[in-house]
């Protein structure tokens, strides 16, 4: 898989241990920083990201910060990204299953490498169940079109 990568300084170390990690396990990571630990602001850094997800460079995407909620934010604002913050393996599974999510969010200070192995695990490999859930994501994307 195709997969984007973004963070700030908050989870630089955990972005980059990520991205070894995707890419030992055979998939193809384009990084959109940072490249350093120095602090930056999130918002353009997270956008770039999500914007390959939006227009199909990427297949997925995932995004950090120190918590994960301005990542989550920034990268919602994108058109047509489902972005989930997680923190537990049951809800990377949810957001997948129920949401189709297309990027996840994490927090580099609340979440250690281990645990966002397997929370990516999860993520790349979980199906959409469609059915119901189908028609509340697409009434979910409906909204983009009020921006
Ligand atoms: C940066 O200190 C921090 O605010 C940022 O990484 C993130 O947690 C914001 O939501």
């Amino acid at each position: 898989m195709k997969i984007s990568i973004a963070t700030d300084h908050g989870a630089f170390d955990l972005k980059n241990k990520v991205k070894s990690y995707l890419e030992s396990i055979g998939h193809e990571v384009i990084d959109f920083g940072c490249f350093s630990d120095e602090s930056v602001d999130y918002p353009p850094i997270i956008a770039k990201a999500a914007s390959a997800v939006s227009i199909g460079r990427c297949e997925r995407g995932i995004v950090f910060c120190g918590s994960g909620i301005g990542a989550s934010i920034v990268a919602n604002k994108i058109n047509g990204i489902r972005c989930a913050l997680v923190y537990a393996p049951e809800l990377v599974r949810l957001s997948r299953e129920h949401n189709n999510a297309n990027m996840i969010a994490l927090g580099g200070r609340f979440t250690d490498f281990d645990t966002a192995k397997e929370l990516i695990d999860i993520f790349l490999n979980t199906e959409f169940q469609g059915g119901r859930h189908l028609r509340r994501v697409e009434q979910i994307m409906e909204l983009e079109k009020f921006l």
